[in-house]
C-alpha cells in the first residue's frame, strides 16, 4: 500500500498547523543534512556525540550509504525516511509504535496510531515495518514493543493481529514474544477486570543467522541466583556430614579442605553452586560407567560435583514503567528494557534504528552502550527532547544498569 501524501490508510488528514513540526522550516542550525534537495520536512540534527567517540570499535561493517544517517535524530515520516535508507544495513530495529487510539501524539497527517478502524491501523503498521525489514541486516533483529486496546469493554488483541499479518505477509520469523512485567501498574481499580500489568514485545528476525548473546541477557539474575547460594551457610551441612560419616581420618580431612576450596569459588563468583556426595550417605549414581564421580567415591570416600548453570533465560523482562516528568513525551519505555534487547542482539559499534524514537529513548541508550544510533520521529517537539537527551548521554559501554 502507498501512503498518500494526504495523510495514511483510514485517517482524516490533520490540517496544517504551525505547532504541527513537520511543516517547521529546516533551519541552518539544526539542520546539518538534507537528504534530497527540496524534500518536505526532513531535517536531521546533530545530538551531540563526537565522531571519534562513535566510530565502530568492533570493526562492524557499516554500509558507506548509511553514514548521513548516524548518530542523528531525524524528524519525518518513518515510511519515508525508511525508503533512503540502505537495505540490508542496520543491525538493530527497537521500536514502540504509537498505540491503536491510545493517544494524540501531534497533528501530523502521516502520524500513526488514530486511524479510524483497526484494519487500517494494522494496514499501516504493516507498510512501516515491512521497510523496517528491508534495512534490517540479514543477521539483524527487529524488536516491537506494542499495547493492546479495549473497545466495548474486550480485548482487540491488537499486538498479537499485528505479530500474526506481520510473519504472514512478510515471511519474518518471530523468535520469541517475551513479556514485559510492570511491577507498578497504573494504580486503576476496576471492579470487573483485572488491571493490566504486562506488554509484549516480539522479536522479528529475518534470518536464522541472526546475531545472539544468549548469555548477556538478563546477566544480573545469575548474580542474583549465585548470590542466593553464596549464602553464610553454603556448605556448612557438608561438613558436619563428613564428620558423621565412616570416612577415615584422612579421607575427610581432604574432603574438608575441598569442601572449603569450592566454598570460597562459589563466593568469589566462580562457580554458581556445588553439591557434595559422601561414601554411605549418598548413594551413588545409578548406570553410567564406571570410574569418575562413582570411583571419587568408593576411593576418596566423597566427590564434589560444581555447578556453572547460569539462570534460565527467560522470556520475561521485569522493570517498571518510567514517570519521569521532566520528558514532556506521554510514552516513554525503560532504558532498561532497550539495555537487555541491545545486550542480547547488538555488538559495540553495531547500528540501531528506532523508527518511532520519541523522547529517544533506544538511541540514548544505544549511544551509551556504543553503538551507533538512527532516530526516525515525526513531531518535532519530541525530536529536540531527544536530541537534548542524546547531548547529556556519554558513550560508557561498560556501565551497567540493573533493575533487580
Ligand atoms: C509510543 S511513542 C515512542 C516512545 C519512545 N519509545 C520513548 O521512549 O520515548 C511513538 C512515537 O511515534 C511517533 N510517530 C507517530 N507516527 C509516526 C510516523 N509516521 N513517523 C515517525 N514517528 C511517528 C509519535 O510522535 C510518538 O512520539
Amino acid at each position: 500500500m502507498e501512503k498518500s501524501t494526504q495523510g495514511r490508510m483510514g485517517q482524516v488528514p490533520y490540517p496544517k498547523s504551525d505547532e504541527s513540526g513537520v511543516d517547521d522550516p529546516v533551519t541552518e542550525e539544526n539542520t546539518l543534512h538534507c537528504l534530497r534537495e527540496n524534500q518536505l520536512s526532513l531535517s536531521i540534527w546533530d545530538s551531540g556525540g563526537k565522531e571519534s567517540e562513535l566510530l565502530p570499535l568492533n570493526g562492524s561493517l557499516i554500509h558507506p550509504l548509511l553514514r548521513p544517517f548516524l548518530d542523528r535524530v531525524i524528524n519525518g515520516d518513518c515510511e519515508e525516511i525508511l525508503e533512503q535508507i540502505p537495505k540490508n544495513s542496520v543491525d538493530a530495529i527497537v521500536t514502540s509504535p504509537p498505540y491503536y487510539r491510545q493517544r494524540e501524539y501531534g497533528s501530523a497527517a502521516a502520524a500513526i496510531g488514530n486511524e479510524e478502524n483497526l484494519e487500517d491501523y494494522l494496514e499501516n503498521l504493516e507498510c512501516v515495518f515491512r521497510k523496517c525489514l528491508e534495512v534490517l541486516k540479514p543477521t539483524g533483529s527487529l524488536f516491537v514493543n506494542l499495547g493492546d486496546k479495549y473497545e466495548e469493554g474486550s480485548l482487540l488483541l491488537v499486538p498479537y493481529l499485528f505479530a500474526h499479518r506481520l510473519t504472514q505477509s512478510t515471511g519474518a520469523k518471530l523468535i520469541n514474544l517475551i513479556t514485559w512485567v510492570k511491577p507498578n501498574p497504573e494504580p486503576r481499580q476496576y471492579k470487573r477486570r483485572l488491571v493490566s500489568s504486562t506488554e509484549p514485545i516480539f522479536h522479528f528476525v529475518k534470518t536464522n543467522e541472526y546475531k545472539y548473546f544468549y548469555e548477556r541477557f538478563c546477566s544480573h539474575r545469575d548474580i542474583v541466583r549465585q548470590r542466593v547460594k553464596g549464602g553464610e551457610n553454603i556448605g556448612k551441612r557438608y561438613l558436619e556430614l563428613i564428620e558423621q560419616s565412616d570416612l577415615t581420618e584422612e579421607q575427610k580431612r581432604l574432603a574438608r579442605s575441598e569442601i572449603l576450596q569450592a566454598i570460597q569459588e562459589v563466593k568469589r563468583g566462580e562457580i554458581a553452586s556445588f553439591r557434595v556426595k559422601i561414601r554411605g550417605i549418598h548413594s551413588e549414581a545409578y548406570g553410567g560407567h564406571e570410574g569418575g564421580r562413582k570411583s571419587h567415591l568408593r576411593s576418596k570416600g566423597f566427590t564434589i560435583i560444581r555447578m556453572y548453570d547460569r539462570a534460565i533465560r527467560r522470556d520475561v523482562i521485569e522493570c517498571p514503567i518510567l514517570s519521569l516528568k521532566s520528558l514532556k513525551h506521554p510514552a516513554v519505555y525503560p532504558e532498561y528494557l532497550v539495555q537487555e534487547l541491545l545486550k542480547l542482539t547488538t555488538q559495540p559499534g553495531d547500528v540501531v534504528l528506532d523508527p518511532f524514537l520519541g523522547s529517544g529513548t533506544t538511541a540514548v541508550v544505544a549511544k551509551r552502550m556504543g553503538r551507533h544510533y538512527i532516530g526516525i520521529e515525526i513531531n518535532h517537539e519530541y525530536c529536540e527532547i531527544a536530541n537534548e537527551r542524546l547531548k547529556n548521554t556519554d558513550v560508557n559501554p561498560d556501565l551497567v544498569e540493573f533493575y533487580l
